[in-house]
């Protein structure tokens, strides 16, 4: 195999690669700004400048210097080569770029959101000279507010054109351009048009300084206070795969993780953003009875015990009836969620009928020039549900029409999940439950609200651990990003509860990797088994072996 040196370092590699790439995937440090895996590289910042010695096959093999110092980030990697990013030329290079960069840059790091993963104060500190020798004045530039979601600080830009490259290449919506000249330089949109595309906020992402700036996050958060959590797409049927970012409870920003095989380095910015419903505050946050005088924050435990006990005791009455106990599990909910819903609900009704709650689904997927397919459909484990509730009963169960006209027909009780970012209730759905018995496991009001019996307050994907099932079959499992809010619980553990009350025993714990193991023994969910866990799983996965009790 082909090798070559790097600072010292023996690295063998496969043709096809640029040195800079090779350093980058053998966790070697060559500074680069402009040059971004995703995108086509320009050479333009020049702080991957190298030293390199080739060998010369006109001159025996022997090793040669290209001469000039050379961009890493546009040089194959040869056989042979010798690279030397710390040889004093090298770093002569590095330290006059910094200079350069930051004579007009504002250095304004205290109000600066990126400063904490700016990779101007990064690289300042290890290759810059410490000080600045510029005397004048700084030219000043304007902020600009580029679009819906992204606002530009053009004196802190260094001009590395990621921004511009990524509206060509990735979206082909060439929204950016690079206007002016010299030290005059600015990015802009072009005239009458704003930086508005369904990926727009992936520039603030790929902006190594703090110039294009995120209006959602804007002052929020020093982001050395924010824990990050890795997990899955809860909006949509992608799969993508992204990092939540939280502090003490509450949700700042949801950003992308790289997977090269499902979301590359992007997100939609339906994804980043619509997370919000987590803190809605017409969020259910406490049990609720019909007929009980709202519960207090103190009676939370008091609450719980009094909806798990009337839940219960109405869908076993209606069975005890002789009638049906339907059960609408939402394709928000996890693989495990089902599971834990569907045991209880067998306990209660051994012919129980199932429904998958509405899968919205808008217009056609698109696919982007850069690859990245944006998915119609908004529910993100609509196959996971079916998969575990065919597994479990035999029988596929109904699609949301064909369960409507069940209850339409007659059933003794209705249980309802959804944790949908809005209200997802049709009329046709609330007429046709009229007056059945209803209990609602939910997290935002809808028109059923008013007439449920029971409504139980349940814990959206942050702050839970689960598995989903993507569009494309793909199974990953996700962990908990924050603790649920006030007094919800996770639709597992409600389920888990409502067991053992049946049994009059303690409920067990939710242990999202032992579940997925139960449901592994359970013909046609062995794949549950496999599903893809997120990278930093055990310390965060420790957490959700704590028992929710008030
Ligand atoms: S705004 Fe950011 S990404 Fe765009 S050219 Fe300037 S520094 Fe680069
Ligand atoms: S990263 Fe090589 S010139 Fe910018």
């Amino acid at each position: 195999m082909a090798t070559l040196t790097i600072n010292g370092n023996k690295v063998e590699f496969e043709p096809g690669t640029t040195v800079l790439q090779l350093a980058i995937d053998t966790g070697l440090e060559i500074p680069h700004y402009c040059y971004h895996q995703s995108m086509s590289a320009p050479a333009n910042c020049r702080i991957c400048l190298a030293e390199i010695w080739q060998p010369n096959p006109r001159n025996d093999g022997k090793l040669e210097s290209l001469g000039k110092l050379v961009p890493t980030c546009s040089t194959p990697a040869a056989d042979g080569m010798i690279v030397y990013t710390d040889s004093p030329k090298a770093i002569a290079n590095q330290k006059s770029v910094m200079e350069l960069l930051l004579i007009n840059h504002p250095v304004d790091c205290p109000v600066c959101d990126q400063a904490g993963e700016c990779h101007l104060q990064d690289y300042s500190y290890q290759y810059g000279r410490g000080q600045s020798r510029f005397q004048e004045d700084k030219n000043k530039q304007p902020k600009k507010d580029l679009g819906p979601n992204v606002l530009l600080y053009s004196d802190r830009c260094i001009m590395c054109t990621r921004c511009v490259r990524f509206t060509r290449e990735v979206t082909g919506t060439a929204e950016l351009m690079v206007e002016g000249r010299g030290s005059q330089n600015q990015i802009d949109v072009f005239p009458g048009l704003a930086l508005d595309n369904e990926l727009s906020a992936n520039v603030i992402d790929l902006c190594p300084v703090g110039a294009l700036l995120d209006k959602d996050f804007l002052f929020q958060q020093r982001v050395w206070f924010l824990k990050k959590t890795p997990s899955i797409d809860g909006i949509t049927a992608s799969g993508d795969n992204i990092y939540v970012e939280h502090n003490e409870g509450t949700i700042y920003r949801v950003k992308p993780r790289r997977n090269d095989e499902i979301n590359q380095w992007w997100i939609t910015d339906e994804l980043r953003y619509g997370w919000k419903f987590v803190h809605a505050e017409d969020r259910y946050v406490m049990p609720s009875v019909l007929g009980e005088d709202p519960f207090e924050i103190n009676q939370a435990r008091e609450a719980w015990s009094i909806g798990m006990t009337e839940t219960n005791r109405i869908a076993s009455a209606a069975v005890e009836g002789g009638e049906t106990f339907a059960v609408l599990v939402s394709p928000m909910l996890s693989c495990e969620d089902a599971y834990h819903l569907a045991r209880w609900a067998l306990r209660i009704d051994p012919g129980a009928i199932f429904g998958v709650g509405p899968v919205p689904v808008h217009g056609e997927s698109k696919t982007f020039p850069g690859g990245y397919t944006i998915c119609n459909e908004k529910a993100p484990n609509a196959r996971g549900v079916r998969r575990v509730l065919t597994a479990l009963c035999g029988s596929a169960p109904l699609e949301f029409d064909e369960f409507t006209s069940a209850v339409e027909g007659s059933v003794g009780c209705v249980l309802t999940t959804g944790n949908y970012p809005s209200s997802w209730v049709s009329d046709r759905f609330a007429a046709a439950v009229g007056s059945t018995p209803l209990v609602m496991i939910d997290t935002l009001p809808n028109q059923l609200s008013e007439r449920a019996s029971v409504i139980l307050p349940s814990s959206t994907w942050l702050e839970k651990s689960g598995t989903f099932e993507n569009v494309s079959g793909r199974l990953q499992s996700f962990n908990r990003a924050i603790t649920p809010i006030d007094f919800c619980k996770n639709e597992s553990q409600i389920a888990l509860e409502l067991i053992a009350l049946l049994d009059g025993v303690s409920p067990a714990i939710f242990d999202p990797a032992k579940t997925r193991s139960e449901m592994a023994s359970v013909s046609g969910l062995a794949s549950l088994a496999e599903a893809e866990q997120p990278v930093e799983t055990a310390a965060l996965a420790e957490s959700d072996l704590e028992l929710v009790d008030f």
